[in-house]
């Protein structure tokens, strides 16, 4: 990583004893540090509902250490992080209370970042709260977290309120996709390789799957969950962010501005679902009791905290058709799930079949190339090729056999930094290449909203599937109505 090149901040974060802040952002503020990147004079203040002061915050962050670290706390790092973190008590919801914020804030030297991980609905408020407080300048950052709303109209909402006071450029919408270094990585692959440049189109791939599975199940957030389902969890952000890396037209540049519109263009040929095509091309699944890895784990509707009526989706598949010159009849297969047999990110570019095949002896169908690019676990990029199968064999014999690149092997001494430790230290920076701009989310938005009122209407209700499963029947119907199945 870079370098710091920018000011020392006031990193003020809302929500500092909440679960992303332990669980995330504490752990990447430390590794920061430890890696020096962190300026000297760089302070965090934590801000939540709770009563305490610096020593709450403190032993927090060690506790957060001492779970979440891979390697034991360094002593010396430990003090100089620990010396930076101040807490401050404070009902959000009270405006005139922001002006405490003033005895942690040095306006003239430090540069003011506030990290929203709290529930969207207090944004505005705490928007208004530091714009009276006098805290903010012109340089001040806000930094906020999915789910950006609901639907386009919330989104919409909460993108107002905060534009009252804070400019475009002062805004980092985060999804931490973005942050990973193998969904980077697409972009050195896409755009630095000559041997993909003119095959990426509807003449050389035949289609495309993107699937993000999940192990876990709903980890005691199903209030939070319950509300969004895992489209919105999960597929408004994430899986659309990784198809747009994949679909868009090579960018002028990497600045900011020139990736956001490249995946805009993308979002906007997205064909819309309609109460017509919704059944025939989404599926949406709802995890049932089951096992994974030989341990029993509750339906979603056991789980603790449920309701047992609900209706909303744990499980998501679909087929994205993207109405451009690129991609006409290319047909993007995107599958997300919770309780899946394992935890598995990965994208398969299924490249074309040969027009002619002069190998029939080995093989009546010679298979097409496959480029599988996996994101997580065992991060790594694999290609599946033709080889001719060493002998004195009389015809030319094939073999299917793989290029296989893992990044643990290639990079070995290399440290795979967290996403949030990049998109922190970019919210520092001032750079907004990863993060999303509003026309983006709000695009996002239009297209998942055809979808989520097209089931509306339908009125249909999520397939059950079994915990340790990779989804309802249907969603392996949905290929093979196309001819098609997914890779695993
Ligand atoms: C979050 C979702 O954005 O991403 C969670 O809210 C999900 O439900 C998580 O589990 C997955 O992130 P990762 O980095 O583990 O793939």
């Amino acid at each position: 990583m870079n370098k710091k090149n920018f000011k020392p901040c006031d990193l003020v974060i809302f929500g500092v004893l909440g679960d992303l802040s332990t669980r995330k952002l504490l752990v990447c503020l430390y590794q920061l540090d430890k890696a020096n990147l962190l300026e000297s004079d760089t302070k965090i203040t934590g801000i939540d509902r709770f009563p305490g002061g610096a020593s709450l915050l403190i032993s927090t962050a060690q506790s957060s250490l001492n779970k979440f670290l891979a390697e034991p706390l360094n002593e010396e790092v430990w003090q100089r992080f620990s010396a930076r973190l101040n807490y401050l008590q404070l009902d959000l919801t009270k405006i005139d209370d922001y002006q405490q914020l003033n005895q942690y804030i040095d306006k003239e030297n430090r540069m003011m970042i506030n990290y929203f991980s709290v529930p969207p609905s207090l944004f505005k408020v705490i928007c208004l709260g530091l714009k009276k407080s006098g805290t903010l300048t012109d340089e001040s950052r806000m930094v906020m977290e999915k789910p950006i709303g609901h639907d386009l109209a919330s989104s919409k909402e909460i993108n107002d309120a905060v534009s009252e006071v804070f400019t475009g450029d002062q805004v980092c919408r985060i999804d931490h996709y973005l942050g990973k270094e193998t969904v980077l990585n697409l972009l050195a692959l896409r755009f630095a390789n000559s041997i993909f440049i003119n095959n990426w189109d509807h003449n050389a791939i035949d289609h495309v799957q993107i699937t993000v599975a999940e192990e876990v199940g709903i980890e005691g957030r199903w209030g939070y969950f319950d509300d969004s389902g895992q489209t919105r969890d999960m597929l408004q952000n994430h899986l659309l962010q990784i198809l747009t890396f994949i679909a868009m037209e090579p960018p002028v540049s990497l600045r900011a501005e020139d990736i956001h519109y490249e995946k805009i263009k993308v979002l906007k040929d997205l064909r819309m679902m309609t109460p017509e095509n919704v059944a025939e091309k989404t599926v949406r699944g709802q995890y049932a009791a089951g096992a994974i890895k030989n341990k029993t784990v509750p339906g979603y509707k056991e789980e603790e905290g449920a309701n047992t009526q609900s209706k909303t989706e744990t499980f998501v598949a679909l087929r994205v058709d993207i109405d451009n010159w690129r991609w006409a009849g290319v047909p993007f297969y995107l599958r997300t799930g919770k309780r899946m047999p394992a935890k598995q990110s990965e994208i398969i570019v299924q490249f074309k079949q040969l027009p002619h095949n002069i190998f029939t002896e080995s093989y009546a169908d010679l298979p097409a190339n496959k480029l599988t690019i996996r994101l997580q676990p065992n991060e790594g990029v694999e290609v599946d090729v033709m080889n001719k199968r060493p002998g004195i064999d009389e015809q030319i014999k094939l073999q299917k056999t793989k290029l296989d690149l893992s990044f643990s092997e290639t990079f070995k001494n290399s440290h795979i930094v967290d996403a949030y430790e990049r998109l922190l230290l970019e919210a520092m920076r001032g750079n907004s290449t990863l993060f999303i701009s509003r026309e983006e989310i709000e695009q996002a938005w239009t297209w998942v909203d055809s979808m989520q009122n097209a089931w509306a209407v339908k009125g249909d209700e999520p397939k059950a599937y079994a915990a340790g499963s990779w989804g309802p029947d249907d969603a392996c119907e949905l290929l093979k109505r196309d001819g098609r199945s997914w890779s695993s």
